[in-house]
């Protein structure tokens, strides 16, 4: 037997008795002909403390290389008084060991896992990520992953979802990203589709009349890729038939409220809900942060009412309020400049301490003081105003918040989700020159907006809602359109011939004519929820073997050509880039 105990399992009531542990030397320390030894396994370290008359074990102790894996047996023994390793489960023991294995000799690695991520480069780290996973701050990411998918999969199979798994080699599915494809040897000329989503195979489940499903699925998209962005990726994807919307928000904020508990011992607050329009009125975004500051105000009628200086004629007036923040001058311009980057004309500031600061001095002390009675600042407060088109600068002021909070530490913590629905059914697309599905072509419209279907797209609301946590997009879904009449509509719409919708999902509208219950669903970004769970800034923190952001695998160096004789036998040939 290789051990008797993990290395973080050894505590004071084995003090005296002969104990097995085996793992990896994380550190060897040579004091005055003394050597010390951390033994680092999956739950921890624990120090060997070797003598020099230990003989063969102390020869063997000398010579022991950092991240060689190593089997020891020895007895436990208290640390001497004020030897003692508080920051260490173990550290009031140590081992002194009888016998030394070495298993395997390792060369000197790259970098050590108790160095410090942020000092080595992530390609490197990417390399040998086998040596990255030894991190105990990595591999407490995977034990929350764990925890985390243990939970959704408890609370689904106790509220009777079934687990089905759906097709790798799919065809296409409307999701919106391109598509990895996979040659067909069999059918030359013929290419699968890595599924974006198991979003058609889940419908048709329905109609099978599986009733509630739900998959832990792997997904695939050939997008650029970002700090929240993987080319494959792990969605939680559920559906449900014989619902509503309102059934379907309930459920999932159960389940999101259970996963919370369960994973980390958070009870959630229930979330509160906005609409798409007004996320974007009171945030500027369709993916709020509740924690940067207060929502923004709308300023646009006391513009309009009072006939103010600039802002008077603007469309819309939005406004950031800062409490409590004392800015330099130097960061008011900051900000002033920032807000022209991102494309507004102008950016008007005021604070207010024993009198009113600000840059539109120049616009009448009269405005100056309408503003910030306008906006209801009070004294150490600060005010951004800026004016325009709606939506730009909605957006505007909305970035803008989120900067300032972040610039004056306005960001709380916590965990701030809140539900995003009525998302607008339809985008127009400038590249196709038409109507494009916000989500994707199976959305539900809103009940309310259907006669303005034809005539006025781009007011029809969906039943198409998001989970927002913390300013970032946890999960996407909607319900479903599961009457033809109303799926033929919505193909019009986007200008889609009944030729190209046959030849895309003709499969699911003809499964539709066989009997199809009204159902909807949703997809949680299960690495998305992780990385946020773990305080992580990239998905790379928690998934295993990711990929960097041009889309490669630098331990296996995936992607990679291939024997030309597979091509053959795939009936391909490459053309080099030139
Ligand atoms: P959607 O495309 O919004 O919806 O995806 C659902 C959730 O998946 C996560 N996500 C990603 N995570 C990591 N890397 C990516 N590249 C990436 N893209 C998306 C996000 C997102 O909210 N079939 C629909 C769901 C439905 O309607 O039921 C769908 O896939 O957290």
């Amino acid at each position: 037997m290789h051990r008797t105990h993990y290395a973080a399992e050894v505590s004071a009531q084995e003090i005296g008795k002969t104990v097995a542990v085996a793992g990896w030397v994380d550190r060897r320390r040579d004091h005055g002909g003394l050597i010390f030894i951390d033994l680092r396994d999956r739950s921890g370290v624990i120090q060997l403390r070797v003598d020099p008359s230990a003989g063969p074990v102390f020869s063997a102790a000398d010579r022991l290389r950092p991240e060689s894996v190593i089997a020891v047996e020895g007895v436990v023994r208290a640390r001497p008084p004020g030897m003692e390793n508080p920051e260490l489960i173990t550290g009031a023991i140590e081992i002194e060991p009888m016998r030394l294995a070495v298993l395997s000799e390792a060369k000197t690695p790259p970098f050590l896992p108790h160095e410090e991520a942020e000092r080595v480069d992530e390609l490197v780290r990417l390399r040998y990520r086998y040596l990255d996973l030894r991190r105990p701050k990595m591999l407490a990411h995977f034990a929350l992953r764990n925890r985390v998918v243990f939970a959704f999969r408890r609370y689904l199979h106790e509220h009777g979802f079934l687990e089905v798994e759906t097709p790798a080699l799919a065809r296409s599915t409307p999701e919106g990203a391109r598509d990895f494809l996979v040659p067909s040897r069999l059918q030359p000329g013929h290419f699968y589709a890595l599924p974006q989503s198991p979003q058609l195979f889940k419908q048709l489940l329905m109609v099978a009349g599986f009733d509630r499903y739900y998959q832990v699925a792997k997904v695939f998209r050939d997008e650029d890729l970002r700090a929240d962005r993987q080319p494959e990726f792990t969605q939680v994807d559920i559906e449900m038939s014989f619902v509503d919307q309102e059934d379907v928000l309930r459920e999932m904020e159960a389940l999101v409220h259970a996963v919370f508990r369960e994973s980390l011992g958070v009870d959630l607050e229930p979330f509160p809900r906005l609409t798409w329009d007004e996320a974007q009125r009171r945030y500027g975004s369709d993916k709020p942060d509740l924690r940067a500051g207060p929502p923004l105000l709308d300023l646009t009628a006391a513009a309009h009412r009072d006939h103010w200086p600039v802002l008077g004629a603007a469309e819309h007036v939005a406004a950031v309020v800062l409490p409590g923040v004392n800015p330099s001058r130097r960061q008011w311009d900051g900000l002033l400049e920032r807000a022209r980057a991102l494309g507004a004309p102008g950016l008007i500031w005021l604070w207010r301490g024993e009198d009113l600061r600000t840059n539109a001095r120049a616009l009448g002390a009269g405005f100056v003081e309408a503003l910030a009675a306008a906006a209801g600042i009070a004294r150490g407060d600060g005010l951004l105003v800026v004016g325009g088109p709606r939506a730009e600068t909605c957006a505007v002021a909305g970035q803008l918040r989120l900067e300032a909070a972040d610039a004056f530490g306005l960001r709380q913590s916590g965990w701030k989700f809140l539900w995003v629905t009525d998302f607008p059914l339809f985008e127009w697309s400038d590249e196709e020159g038409r109507w494009v599905s916000a989500h994707h072509p199976f959305t539900m419209p809103h009940p309310e907006d259907l006669d303005r279907l034809e005539t006025d797209p781009a007011r029809v609301r969906s039943l198409a809602y998001d989970v927002v946590l913390n300013g970032v997009e946890l999960a996407s879904g909607s319900m479903r359109i599961f009457q033809p009449e109303l799926q033929a509509r919505v193909f019009r719409v986007l200008g889609l011939s009944p030729e190209a919708v046959t030849a895309q999902f003709g499969f699911l509208l003809e499964a539709f004519q066989y009997g199809a219950p009204p159902h909807g669903g949703i997809a949680f970004g299960l690495d998305r929820l992780v990385m946020l769970m773990a305080g992580a800034k990239s998905l790379r923190e928690v998934i295993a073997f990711p990929k960097t952001a041009r889309g490669t695998d630098p331990l296996t160096e995936a992607p990679s050509r291939v024997d030309p004789r597979q091509l053959r036998e795939l009936s391909l040939t490459v053309v080099e880039p030139s």
